[in-house]
């Protein structure tokens, strides 16, 4: 969702007359658009900061974005007074008026900061999409999060669930469709929570979405991140086995294997009812590959916890997932909690489940090794006529490709699999 807060922010600046810079050197402005989502994410700012000086000894006016400007406010500006700008992510559409207000700063310390969440959106203010050729792109249709499990900043920083208007994503949609993206990917903190009326009046949920989606012609794939398994409804799990164009992957976060552990977590859901939802998903598409969210030591996590997230592991079978260790992040309810994990028992159970997850990558990949698939292109790659594309199921291939270009779906024999790609060869060019 940063990713996708930068484009519209950047897009913004371009509206105002500026455009992207060739260096950091030679940039009169810097959004550092920022992650609170763990204590590393969040510290990476400050020392980003220092590297913005100018080898002349100025700074260019440094405005600090995302969700640490959001948790610290005007404490940034304090540890760290080359800022001139704190916006929060529900904020950033009025960058252009903190610009102004910056301006008529007079002490080196004097910062505009805006971190409201206010009651009309953002989107209602961000200028539309400007055409811009490129194969994927993303789109926030929902964000924040009321879920508030005990670990996690975000529904502090970004703010209660809110979900965009149909229309608006529609007409997004379209736009970056016209301007030639083929692949778009759905973005919500709590993603499949989304809910709107059609443009008949209709109550939908995220399922009725895509399924509006999937008439736009020129589109071709659709996904979506991140979802709760709470909201992971019936006409979604239908959705995967009959809209083409939504893709065989989900990522599907489950934190923990151990119920006393969810429990703790807030996560309101067992680990029964986690791989239950998995088997749905399954049987509608059994093709679909999996993925999720781990954190390892979180506050009381015995070493009986952590071996059920391996036997979750086992049993759900990921093609891909990330993990973490837990991080206490101030304000949240675990981090007062008692028992603590030592650090290095957290680098012990981190590596040992890692080693699992890319063990199952591997044998995920493994599994598509021979077979013919279609890649959409994405980028070039590092020797001469090579192409990086992806799967349906978000495997990277690498592929020698002539005549074809970022944006083409070929098809392509899987020739070997490795454990973080796939090597192709074209076997006929289809008609983009
Ligand atoms: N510590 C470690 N990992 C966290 N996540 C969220 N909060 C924390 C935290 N305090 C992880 C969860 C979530 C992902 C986006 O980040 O796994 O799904
Ligand atoms: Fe954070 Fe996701 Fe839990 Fe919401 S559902 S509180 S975003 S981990």
């Amino acid at each position: 969702m940063n990713v996708y807060d930068g484009e519209r922010m950047a897009e913004m600046m371009q509206e105002q007359g500026m455009h992207a810079a060739a260096s950091r050197e030679e940039a009169d402005l810097v959004i550092l658009n920022t992650c609170h989502i763990r204590e590393k994410a969040a510290e990476k700012v400050y020392s980003d900061i220092g590297r913005l000086r100018r080898k002349d000894g100025s700074t260019p006016t440094i405005a600090v974005a995302g969700c640490v400007a959001q948790a610290e406010g005007a404490e940034i500006a304090r540890r760290a007074p080359s800022v001139d700008i704190v916006v929060g992510p529900q904020a950033y559409h009025r960058l252009p008026s903190l610009l102004e207000e910056a301006k008529t700063k007079t002490k080196a310390t004097d910062c505009a900061i805006d971190t409201d969440m206010p009651a009309n959106s953002k989107f209602d203010i961000l200028p539309d999409r400007p055409r811009q050729p490129r194969p994927t792109a993303f789109l926030t249709v929902q964000e924040g999060c009321d879920k508030f499990c005990t670990y996690c900043v975000v529904p502090y920083t970004r703010g209660a669930e809110i979900s965009r208007s149909w229309s608006a994503i529609v007409d997004e949609a379209k736009a970056l469709v016209d301007g030639g993206v083929k692949e778009i990917t759905l973005l919500g903190q709590n993603v499949n929570a989304w809910t709107g009326e059609d443009d008949k009046g209709v109550m939908q949920g995220l399922d009725g979405l895509i399924r509006a989606l999937d008439r736009i012609n020129g589109l071709e794939r659709i996904r979506y991140t991140t979802s709760h398994a709470n909201d992971m409804t019936q006409g979604l799990i239908d959705a995967h086995g009959e809209v083409a164009k939504l893709m065989p992957y989900l990522h599907l976060p489950v934190q923990s294997g151990s119920n006393p552990i969810l429990q703790a977590m807030n996560r309101n859901h067992s680990v029964e009812s986690y791989l239950a939802i998995l088997e749905k998903v399954r049987a509608a598409r059994p093709d679909i590959a999996l993925s999720g969210d781990f954190i390892v030591g979180f506050p009381g996590e015995s070493d009986a916890d952590f071996e059920a997230t391996l036997d979750v592991v086992r049993a759900a079978n990921y093609s891909q997932a990330f993990s973490f260790k837990y991080s206490p992040r101030p304000g949240t309810p675990a981090a007062t909690m008692k028992e603590q994990i030592a650090p290095e028992i957290m680098d012990e159970r981190l590596q040992r489940l890692q080693a699992l997850l890319n063990e199952q990558q591997f044998a995920f990949n493994r599994g598509l090794n021979g077979i013919d698939t279609n890649i959409l292109l994405e980028r070039k790659g590092k020797k001469p006529g090579q192409f990086v594309g992806k799967t349906p199921w978000l495997t990277s291939v690498h592929v020698i490709a002539q005549n074809v270009g970022i944006g083409d779906m070929i098809d392509v024999h899987i020739e070997s699999a490795g454990p973080n790609s796939l090597q192709g060869r074209v076997i006929e060019r289809k008609a983009a």
